[in-house]
């Protein structure tokens, strides 16, 4: 089986979907910040700070390449990767890529139930994260829509929720 990966707007639930996706698969499961951190032995936060934007991007795209060729997994991505480099088409190239696809009051309540640190996002007030999501959407969506398939993601505040994310998701890949 094609590797499986999931693209999307932070806060778009590609971890939480993709965790459950892979248990269900019973394959593995890997979350490329999770897999950068690890690798650096920094978290992403520390890689902005210490590098800028640009350097977590190298390093982001090397990792994908990393990553990506371990066979039989599903990985979920950062928010950013899909729109530097020829990231969407080396993806599209290897495996099975998903857009997780919400709109961004969704991503906002998400990203506020969350605890994860987000460089992009920091010291942002409710309103000015709403409309950044809106304005960096709009920038991202041309490389999200690149995926081969879209799956519509509600508010996924239980289990149930992402339960039945998963489900449409099998569904539309056919495993
Ligand atoms: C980013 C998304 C983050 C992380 C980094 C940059 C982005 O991942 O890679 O903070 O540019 O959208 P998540 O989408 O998993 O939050």
């Amino acid at each position: 089986m094609k590797s499986i990966i999931l693209i999307g707007y932070m806060g778009s639930g590609k971890t939480t979907v993709g965790r459950q996706l892979a248990l269900a698969l019973g394959i593995s499961f890997y979350d490329l910040d999770w897999y950068i951190e690890m690798r650096y032995h920094r978290t992403v936060a520390q890689i902005f700070a210490e590098r800028g934007e640009q350097g977590f991007r190298e390093i982001e795209r090397n990792m994908l390449h990393e990553a990506a060729e371990f066979e039989n997994i599903v990985l979920s991505c950062g928010g950013g990767t899909p729109c530097f480099y020829d990231n969407m088409e080396y993806m599209n190239s290897l495996a099975e890529t998903v857009y997780l696809k919400a709109t961004p009051e969704v991503l906002a309540m998400h990203l506020k139930m969350g605890k994860v640190e987000r460089p992009l996002l920091k010291g942002k007030t409710e309103e000015e994260l709403l409309q950044y999501i809106k304005e960096s959407l709009k920038e991202r969506e041309p490389f999200y829509t690149k995926a081969k398939y879209t799956l519509d993601v509600t508010l996924l505040d239980n289990y149930d929720k992402i339960k039945t994310s998963v489900q449409l998701l099998r569904e539309q890949l056919g495993v």
